[in-house]
């Protein structure tokens, strides 16, 4: 539905088609409200698109999709983390590759900074969390740095997309601005919008958030493919011959966003999406697990992974399903104009999640319900495996590369976060020869922070530091 207005035809088309799907209380309050609310709900109104959302009712909304995980799961094939002699000159080769791609501006940062961040309690975008040990930086500050210590090192200039959502989209912008877009150049950092979709209650009518608005979320990172389209951005990344784009989650303060080895890896395999994987921390770890459906890679969510096979062993006694998925891949332009280009047929499935969303009841009364009443609906990115040609999952070090923020206390929290960050710089000072205070138990004695300005992994800082650090027991230390 597009160009509908208040009065007269229009209207009445409006209301033809609300009636057609059953969703007529959407007008209830219309009488009561002004014009300018009118124009307000119209334009939430034509944001549904009902072609897409009819179907679903039935299937995702009044009762719960079955989910039955393929009978003939195996884990799927990787690429070591470290290289074997089998594969010591293609990593040698990757690299290469990948560090003329990032010299040649072939390749673009894509951070999904869209989601509520809930579980967190922080009030604001995550994205603007302080996390860093020692600086308390952000996470955005924190992911700027990388591409400008990137930009630096390879003498690029990389562009940086970042999706929000309509909630938080303004916040975000401004928290850039008053940083000044921590130092990179705001022509080089895009801002766009992911798209929505409305929530429902269990009988499948739409929810009002008050008289004039439709009850939208966001409809989940696996959006990013249209919100790309829509934008413009993948136009954009054609016309200035971006082959590449790495993908991010705002959460995870340890990310390489710009791996030369996994960006020279995706291009040399001809991979259209590649994938990052860690070894799981226990069978049931809340992290998705890449396997082979059907000869398909394909990441199955810890919550559809049924027990017996989260629990299943090799006959070594090793883990059978041990390839976590940390959100981190790459996805070719090319792929994403492919999945794409046809709207009407988009691949990617939808997933039912009940939660708590304040509503306009027929009375219009707003209730703030303190059980889950409503039903949403996202799509989310890793489905987008099953339709890559040669997709390739690459191993990697939990402790280099995965500690994300989720939860307000407790396991990948900030206090994890903020541990293993620390951690990591002081294993890094290690590797580069330097000798760093450890407690009794084993601890770095102190807080050691090395800006991505300064350094992006051990093998950089080896590089760059070129006077011995001065380090003091329990002090802080910070290199930028
Ligand atoms: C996610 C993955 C899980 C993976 C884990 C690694 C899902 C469903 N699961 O879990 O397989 O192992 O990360 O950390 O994603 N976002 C948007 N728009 C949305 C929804 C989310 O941009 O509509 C963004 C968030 O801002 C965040 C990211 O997506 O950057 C992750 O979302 P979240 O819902 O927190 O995923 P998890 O359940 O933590």
């Amino acid at each position: 539905m597009s160009g509908v207005g208040r009065t007269g035809t229009d209207l009445d088309a409006v209301k033809e088609t609300l009636a057609c799907q059953g969703q007529e209380h959407v007008l209830a309050h219309w009488d009561s409200i002004t014009d300018a609310q009118r124009d307000t709900l119209l334009a939430d109104i034509a944001r549904l698109n009902f072609t897409a959302i009819a179907p679903l009712i039935d299937t995702h909304v009044r009762r719960e999709p079955s989910f039955t995980p393929p009978s003939n799961l195996e884990p799927a094939p990787s690429l070591p983390a470290r290289p074997g002699l089998d594969e010591a000159g293609q990593y040698a080769d990757a690299v290469k590759r990948g560090v003329e791609l990032i010299r040649k501006n072939r390749v673009a940062a894509f951070t999904v900074a869209g989601g509520a961040g809930t579980r967190l309690g922080f009030d604001g975008p995550k994205g603007m969390f302080p996390i860093s040990p020692v600086k308390n930086k952000s996470l955005f500050q924190l992911f700027a740095e990388q591409i400008l210590g990137t930009n630096r090192r390879y003498g690029a200039d990389l562009r940086w997309y970042v999706m929000t959502s309509p909630s938080n989209d303004a916040e975000t912008r401004r928290f850039f601005e008053e940083h000044a877009f921590f130092g990179l150049s705001p022509q080089r950092v895009r801002f766009f919008q992911q798209g929505l979709m409305p929530a429902f209650d269990k009988e499948g009518r739409i929810l009002l958030d008050a008289p004039d608005r439709i009850a939208f979320s966001p409809d989940g990172h696996g959006g990013s493919l249209l919100a790309l389209k829509h934008s413009g951005a993948l136009a954009e990344m054609a016309e200035a011959d971006i082959e590449a784009l790495t993908y991010i989650q705002v959460d995870n303060p340890l990310v390489h966003m710009i791996d030369p080895l996994f960006l020279g890896l995706h291009a040399m395999t001809g991979s259209e999406m590649s994938s990052k994987t860690i070894p799981k921390a226990d069978d049931l770890e809340r992290v998705g697990n890449f396997a082979l459906a059907d000869g398909k890679v394909t990441v199955i969510e810890y919550s559809d992974l049924p027990d017996e096979l989260a629990h299943a062993r090799n006959p070594d006694g090793s883990r059978k399903f041990d390839q976590g998925s940390i959100a981190i891949h790459i996805l070719s332009r090319a792929f994403i104009e492919r999945m794409t280009a046809d709207e009407a047929h988009f691949g990617l499935p939808w997933h039912r999640a009940v939660k708590k969303v304040p509503y306009l009841d027929a009375q219009g009364r707003r209730i703030e319900p303190d059980a889950p009443n409503a039903i949403k609906l996202e799509a989310f990115i890793f489905d987008a495996l099953p339709f890559a040609d040669k997709p390739l999952i690459l191993q990697t070090l939990r402790e280099e590369e995965f500690s994300p923020v989720k939860n307000a206390s407790g396991i990948d929290s900030a206090e994890t976060a903020r541990r293993d960050m620390n951690h990591r710089a002081a294993a890094w000072l290690e590797s580069a020869g330097y000798y760093v205070p450890r407690k009794v138990d084993n601890e770095p004695n102190g807080l050691y922070e090395i800006s991505p300005t300064f350094a992006l992994d051990a093998d950089h800082l080896r590089e760059v530091m070129h006077e011995i650090p001065h380090m003091t027991p329990g002090g802080s230390h910070y290199w930028e």
